[in-house]
């Protein structure tokens, strides 16, 4: 009876593989929630999973794949939200689990839940492209072990049902707005998209935007220039530590799925993602991680640009949770008042005064 479909899982069906055992933490069924600034703008927010990101839709699939398989070890190379999930789901499924991260550069609240759930951290000096190698090499010489990175197809199975659930919701947008880092989830959800539409479930498939942080925009930059095949960024730099990535692994998909969605790819700065991150929380009260605010950074580069409109139905996905990065939120503009607590009526009395 663990097989009862909630969430993701409710699309079993449409998930090939055969599972005589589900490895699931309930995740998926995230709320879609309405903008109060753009009408006809919806944030799909990820960040309400078990471990705060979107990569539970892919970990619970791919983990179940794996304990199916009989696998005993998993690893994963990460910025930071792959690993925090993985580290989930191995605990949840028995698994022993190493996980890959370039030392530094992982937001403190997934390498503080990479430890909760007990993982064994290995660190690379160095950037996530080559902690990411250094997991294909191992998985191609040792077998054994079951990589649970985004090349892996059993984690962009789970992930398309981002685009399920929308569709269910309010049908077929007409953008989808992405951060983009190793580029399988911008794939993923279109390719859930191009599903329904192909069994006439929807009527149009949306046009997947992807936005990369300036500093790590391989895909961006190839679709602006029109390249077939992206530059590879040697030294990503950005805020956005989740989407810090030089050579994304699934960049030919990714282009596949912005070529034939007829989408496009652009670039942000990183104070336009933490503007977009205030905004996101002070205008529409929604907490979300830095490279999640790209995707609103992107959205109205692209509304400037005429890229796309305003009035459009548009959905953008907000990948992670605010709390995922503490440091990003310290680093913000903020209003702590030391007081004597004898005094607090004289500075909260301004706004006592506006309530009369
Ligand atoms: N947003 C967040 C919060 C992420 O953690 C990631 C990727 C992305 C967007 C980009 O998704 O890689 O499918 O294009 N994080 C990976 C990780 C790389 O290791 O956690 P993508």
């Amino acid at each position: 009876n663990n097989l009862k479909g909630r969430g993701v899982w409710r699309y079993k069906n449409s998930i090939p593989g055969i599972y005589n055992k589900l490895i699931s933490l309930n995740e998926g069924n995230t709320p879609l929630i309405p903008s109060k600034i753009y009408k006809q703008t919806y944030y799909k927010f990820e960040g309400a999973n078990p471990t705060g990101s979107f990569k539970d839709r892919g970990m619970t699939v791919a983990i179940s794949s794996a304990v199916n398989s009989g696998y005993k070890v998993v690893t994963a190379a990460s910025t930071g939200n792959t690993a925090a999930s993985a580290a989930a789901y191995a605990s949840r499924g028995n698994l022993k689990i190493y996980l890959v991260l370039p030392k530094g550069k992982v937001a403190l609240g997934k390498l503080a839940q990479s430890i909760l759930y007990g993982a064994t951290i290995l660190e690379v000096n160095g950037s996530f492209d080559i902690a990411m190698s250094a997991v294909i090499r191992l998985y191609k010489e040792l077998g054994i072990v079951y990589p649970l990175n985004s090349f892996n197809p059993w984690r962009l199975e789970g992930q398309k049902t981002i685009a399920y659930e929308i569709a269910e919701e309010i049908g077929a947008p007409d953008n989808v707005i992405v951060p983009v880092g190793n580029a399988g989830n911008i794939y993923a959800i279109w390719k859930g998209f191009t599903e329904l539409y192909e069994v006439g479930a929807i009527q149009k498939i949306p046009r997947m935007i992807g936005v990369q942080a300036e500093g790590a925009s391989p895909i961006a930059k190839a679709v602006e220039k029109g390249l077939d095949t992206p530059e590879f960024f040697e030294n990503p730099e950005t805020i956005a530590t989740a989407i810090r990535i030089g050579k994304p692994v699934n960049w030919r998909k990714a282009i596949k799925a912005i070529k034939e969605s007829k989408g496009t790819a652009l670039s942000v700065s990183d104070s336009e993602i933490t503007e977009a991150q205030k905004k996101l929380a002070r205008e529409e009260g929604i907490g979300a991680e830095p490279a999640s605010s790209a995707a609103l950074a992107g959205y109205e580069k692209a509304i400037k640009e005429q890229i796309v409109d305003k009035d459009e139905k548009n959905v953008l996905i907000l990948t992670g949770h605010a709390l995922k990065d503490p440091d990003a939120m310290l680093k913000m503009d903020s209003k702590i008042i030391l007081i004597n607590p004898d005094h607090i009526e004289k500075i909260v009395l301004g706004d006592t005064n506006a309530n009369n």
